[in-house]
């Protein structure tokens, strides 16, 4: 599988979670329990951030001049570090809230554009065996069982 179809997949995952985060601080005030959402969300997002920073983003650092959108994209991962570190120091229920708020919509946000333009501007620059070593690192990574070619990493 091409990474550029790997990545898309974990994002609606992800998005469940952005719901369960946003339900969570939307439906209580216990400070504790927005802490445990975004604690979650955390060990998902940074893991996903770690792929996408680790295989995608430096094969498109060369291409650079096509690519605007991937200093964004990097600059947007290290914002969404600071709010997740921010959410998981506040201590005051409304507060927390208001970071989480900022959290999601960030987080939203850099999903969709990733989704709708980074990843579709990764395809013509990276060939097609390329994006599909990289989707099998990712695999790897991940360990999971890629139908055919037995279970990866997982030796
Ligand atoms: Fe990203
Ligand atoms: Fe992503």
């Amino acid at each position: 599988m091409k990474l550029t179809d790997a990545l898309p997949g974990e994002h609606a995952v992800i998005y469940e979670l952005f719901g369960y985060v946003g339900d969570t601080a939307a439906n209580t005030n216990d400070v504790q329990e927005n802490h445990g959402a975004v604690s979650v969300l955390e060990r998902l997002l940074l893991s996903h951030a770690k792929v996408e920073e680790d295989l995608l983003f430096p094969r498109l650092e060369p291409h650079r001049g096509q690519m605007g959108p991937l200093a964004v994209m990097g600059e947007e991962h290290r914002r969404l570090d600071d709010l997740l570190k921010a959410a998981k120091q506040e201590t005051d229920a409304g507060a927390l809230k208001s970071v989480i708020d900022q959290l999601l919509e960030l987080a939203y946000g850099h999903f969709r554009k990733e989704d709708g333009v980074l990843f579709a501007m990764a395809q013509p620059v990276l060939d097609e065996a390329t994006l599909t070593e990289l989707g099998d690192e990712r695999a790897a990574r991940r360990k999971v069982m890629v139908y055919g070619q037995g279970c990866l990493g997982a030796a």
